[in-house]
């Protein structure tokens, strides 16, 4: 058995890379839905779906915990297939509590009543899908009082990302920074909501300047499942299989996670 990790695409590998490294005795599963990829412009009825099929395959072939290394897929999924019951011994996490308990400086697992935070304005970079779920400050509020959050759907960067234009993925980033600065001019922290964003970190940073913190998912993301497999051993299981697994094209997506990651990532058929 081993820990799955799901995505749209290619940006949950910024989760895979943090958490192989954080964990490299746990062997990962990596699935990119890359045939379907973006998600970001679909309705929440198609994501759930595709998201569902994709979490079964991963719990059917070994895995039994599956992080969402996706936030539209955590945005649209993630509550509704736990309200509908997971398999005895399965689990399925998402990525927004994690950044969110950093982002409002609380331990793992803090569950105490919402409270004034440091952070007072914050953007929010994510999917047309996830911005339109709401889902963020719907977390946030559990959590946190009197902040306010301004969010920019990133259209497009999602697209040029899985497509290797880097050129024209920083040149959206570019004009979404900047239309999101026109609406919030003070903002003193960015959540970059979508794990294709961390493969554009140093650009949103340096379009946000240097008084805003920007909070990024994959690292905070390995840092809490490092703690909860702690807290519960028997979800990493015995098995010493690691494999990334894509519905995409196989050569394609390969060579793009291996411009990625920057090591030789060889992919096979989902
Ligand atoms: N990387 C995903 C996310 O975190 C999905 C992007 C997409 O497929 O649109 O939202």
């Amino acid at each position: 058995m081993a820990v799955g990790i799901f995505d749209s695409g290619l940006g949950g590998l910024t989760v895979y890379d943090a958490v192989s490294a954080s964990l490299p005795d746990v062997p990962i599963v990596y699935y990119g839905d890359n045939l379907h990829a973006p998600y970001g412009v679909r309705d929440a009825q198609d994501v759930f779906e595709l998201t569902d099929k994709a979490v079964k395959h991963l719990w059917e072939n070994g895995c039994n915990l599956v992080i969402l290394a996706c936030n539209t897929a955590s945005a649209a999924a993630l509550r509704r297939m736990q309200e509908a019951g997971v398999p005895r011994g399965k689990r399925v996490l998402g990525v927004f509590v994690p950044l969110i308990e950093a982002l409002t400086e609380r331990q793992w697992g803090d569950n105490s009543p919402p409270r004034e935070v440091s952070v007072k304005n914050v953007a929010l970079f994510a999917t047309p899908a996830t911005v339109a779920s709401r889902a963020f400050q719907r977390e946030l509020a559990f959590r946190a009082i009197g902040v306010d959050v301004e969010a920019q759907a990133c259209g497009g960067v999602v697209d040029a990302i899985e497509d290797g234009d880097m050129i024209l993925a920083e040149a959206l980033v570019r004009s979404h920074v900047d239309a999101l600065t026109r609406k919030m001019p003070n903002a003193d922290a960015a959540i970059l909501g979508c794990t294709h964003y961390p493969l554009m970190e140093p650009i949103f940073q340096a379009a946000l300047g240097d008084s805003v913190k920007v909070y990024s998912q994959a690292n905070l993301v390995a840092a809490s499942l490092v703690d909860y497999l702690k807290r519960h051993p028997e979800m990493i299981g015995e098995g010493t299989e690691s494999q990334f697994l894509t519905t995409g094209n196989v050569a394609t997506v390969s060579n793009n996670a291996t411009q990625f990651l920057r090591r030789r990532i060889e992919f096979t058929a989902a």
